[in-house]
């Protein structure tokens, strides 16, 4: 069912700085920050040629990532993105698989403009997953 690795994201405590780090210490191409108010953050995304990293910083008080970034000053992976063909589809097979997909278990738009979903990571070995229809 999940295809390619969309993207792994790292939760950042200052974005400028980890932008740099990977534009400057890492030699990555690495784009624009863009913020996702719908999400209550803010990307950089970083074009690898098999993937991609996005790297999150809090927009608002209400960041869903805030918590994170409290338990994890320094920063660190948050979550991985797989791709699919068809994210209902993907959706009903996990959720009769006894998954537990986050929110109201209806897509939201990510920061890709298509559809996205989060699954509870005690499903998925202590990792968030997003998946994504491409
Ligand atoms: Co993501």
């Amino acid at each position: 069912m999940i295809g390619k690795l969309n993207h792994v994201a790292i939760a950042v405590p200052d974005l400028d700085a980890a932008a740099a780090t990977y534009r400057d210490t890492l030699g990555a191409n690495v784009g624009a920050p863009q913020d996702e108010p719908d999400h209550g953050v803010t990307v950089v995304f970083i074009e690898l040629p098999n993937t991609k990293i996005e790297l999150l910083h809090p927009l608002g008080e209400d960041s869903p990532i805030n918590g994170f970034l409290a338990k994890n000053p320094s920063g660190g992976i948050h979550h991985m993105c797989f791709e699919v063909d068809d994210i209902i589809a993907a959706r009903d097979h996990l959720v009769a698989s006894g998954a537990r997909v986050l929110g109201d278990g209806n897509p939201k738009t990510g920061a890709h403009g298509k559809p996205v979903l989060f699954l509870h990571p005690k499903d998925f070995n202590g990792t968030l997953i997003e998946l994504e229809e491409v």
